[in-house]
C-alpha cells in the first residue's frame, strides 16, 4: 500500500496541531516537514522549532526534508522520539557519505535527494548506505506546482536498481503528487508519497487523506 506523507508546508501555519491532527485522523503514514533556507532553495520555511511545537500533539513520525545548504550544522536540531527520516540533498553536500553516516549514527532513518535534473546515477555509491530515496518531482522550493512526469523514470530505474543489487531502501516521491498520479506513482515503485497542496488545499482534509490510502 501507498505510504502517505502530507507536507505541512501547505497547513494553516496558526492552526498547525489541529491540521496535523486531521491528517492523522485520517490515517497519514508520516508529516512531511519541508525546511528551506533561502539558500539551496529560493525560498525560507519554518526550522525545527516549528516541527517541535508538535512533539506529543501527535503520534505520527516526522519525515524531515532538509532542503538547506551545509545540513551537518542541523541534523541534530531535528533529532526528536518522533524523528523517523532526515533527507539531505545530495547537490547541498560536498561529503555525502559523511552526513549520511551522521544521521544513522543518531539512530534516525538516512534519506537523499535528488532535484528534476539530477540523474539517479549520482546515486550509485550510497545506494547500499541510505533507507530512503526522495526523488523532487518538481523543483524545490513551493508547494503546488506541477508534477514533472520524467521523476517518473528515475523511480522505477531506482526500483530496478533496488531489485538488482538486493537492497532495500524506500522510495519516495514529493512534488505536484495528487490524486490523479497517484496510483502511476505507487505502480512505478514509490513507497512513500509526499502530498502538500493536495491535502491541506482539499475542502476536506480527513477526506482526502483517506481517498489517498484508498489509492
Ligand atoms: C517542495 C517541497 C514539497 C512540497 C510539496 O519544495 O519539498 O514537499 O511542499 O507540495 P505539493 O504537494 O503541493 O507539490
Ligand atoms: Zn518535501
Amino acid at each position: 500500500m501507498l505510504k502517505l506523507a502530507p507536507s505541512i508546508l501547505s497547513a494553516d501555519f496558526s492552526a498547525l496541531a489541529e491540521d496535523v491532527k486531521k491528517i492523522e485522523t485520517g490515517g497519514a503514514d508520516y508529516i512531511h516537514v519541508d525546511v528551506m533556507d533561502g539558500h539551496f532553495v529560493p525560498n525560507i520555511s519554518f526550522g525545527a522549532a516549528v516541527m517541535k511545537s508538535l512533539n506529543g500533539k501527535t503520534m505520527l513520525p516526522y519525515d524531515v526534508h532538509l532542503m538547506i545548504e551545509n545540513p551537518d550544522q542541523y541534523i541534530g536540531d531535528f533529532v526528536t522520539q518522533q524523528t523517523a527520516f532526515i533527507t539531505v540533498h545530495q547537490e547541498a553536500c560536498r561529503h555525502l557519505h559523511r552526513t549520511i553516516q551522521n544521521i544513522k549514527g543518531r539512530d534516525i532513518g538516512a534519506g537523499v535527494s535528488i532535484n528534476p535534473a539530477t540523474p539517479v546515477e549520482v546515486l550509485s555509491c550510497i545506494l547500499g548506505d541510505v533507507d530512503m530515496v526522495l526523488i523532487m518531482s518538481v523543483n524545490p522550493g513551493f508547494g503546488g506546482q506541477k508534477f514533472i512526469p520524467g521523476a517518473l523514470d528515475k523511480v522505477r530505474q531506482l526500483a530496478a536498481l533496488r531489485q538488482e543489487r538486493n537492497l532495500d531502501f524506500l522510495i519516495e516521491i514529493d512534488g505536484g503528487v495528487t490524486l490523479d498520479n497517484a496510483k502511476v506513482v505507487m505502480e512505478a515503485g514509490v513507497d512513500i508519497a509526499v502530498a502538500g497542496s493536495a491535502v491541506f488545499g482539499a475542502p476536506d482534509v480527513i477526506e482526502r487523506v483517506k481517498a489517498f490510502k484508498r489509492i
